[in-house]
């Protein structure tokens, strides 16, 4: 009996496995057509014969990216939307750059697991459970952190020195819902009832988020 209750366990992961990332490719390559009209769950590939190296390659995470912004930090992408070639992969990078003080507020991914490494400085990190459970490391240089898909996590740099981070991902486009900015910089805006009820405020607490993260000029 338990023999063939572990064998339904197997079949089903065999089954449903594959759905808890990007889907597997069918071909060797399928550099994405960004330009195609036509859209797919993903994008469709442009002719193989016209693929070029170019198409698998970005020089764009080797500089540090620019942290003179609200944040403090700024993420620069080595996404499919960057290197066309990684279309149907089900992997991608980031370079997360932080100044001193800079934080990577709260947000999910609702596509990938998160695996960082530390390039240089020190960085507070953590994610939270459905549970509301919070998991959190200072972490430094050569060092590895997890988050794992969907959960809300943050990375901050309390330190006195720039820190930057390489972030791997097993999606091509890990999408990104930042928690502050879906709720208080939302076009249009989230309506003030539900944000004050939501959170346990007024009005005026409300309106002054929204004034500060999206600003009406
Ligand atoms: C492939 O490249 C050739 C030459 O640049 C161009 O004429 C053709 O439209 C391209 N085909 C596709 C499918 O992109
Ligand atoms: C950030 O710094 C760069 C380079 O020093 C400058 O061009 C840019 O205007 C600055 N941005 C802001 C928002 O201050």
């Amino acid at each position: 009996m338990a023999a063939l209750l572990a064998l339904f366990v197997v079949a089903f992961a065999m089954v449903f496995g594959n759905s808890a990332a990007d889907p597997d490719l069918l071909q060797d390559i399928c550099v994405a057509d960004l330009a195609a009209g036509v859209k797919v769950n993903g994008f469709v590939c442009k002719n193989e014969a016209n693929a070029t190296a170019e198409d698998f390659f970005t020089a764009g995470l080797a500089k540090p990216g620019l942290t003179n912004n609200t944040f403090g930090s700024l993420v620069t992408a080595a996404n499919v939307l960057k290197v066309p070639g990684l279309n149907t992969l089900g992997v991608s990078l980031a370079r997360i750059d932080y100044a001193p003080g800079g934080i990577n507020p709260p947000h999910t991914h609702p596509r990938a697991t998160e695996i960082v490494y530390v390039l240089e400085g020190e960085l507070d990190v953590g994610f939270i459970t459905t549970a509301n459970k919070l998991i959190s490391k200072s972490i430094k240089k050569g060092e590895i952190f997890v988050f794992p898909k969907g959960l809300v996590h943050f990375q901050k740099n309390n330190g006195k020195v720039p820190a930057a981070v390489i972030a791997g991902f097993n999606s091509q486009l890990q999408g990104t819902v930042n928690i502050a900015l879906t709720l208080f910089a939302a076009t249009p805006d989230v309506p003030d009832h539900v944000l004050t009820q939501t959170f346990q405020v007024g009005t005026k607490e409300v309106k002054k988020i929204k004034s500060r993260l999206a600003p009406k000029t």
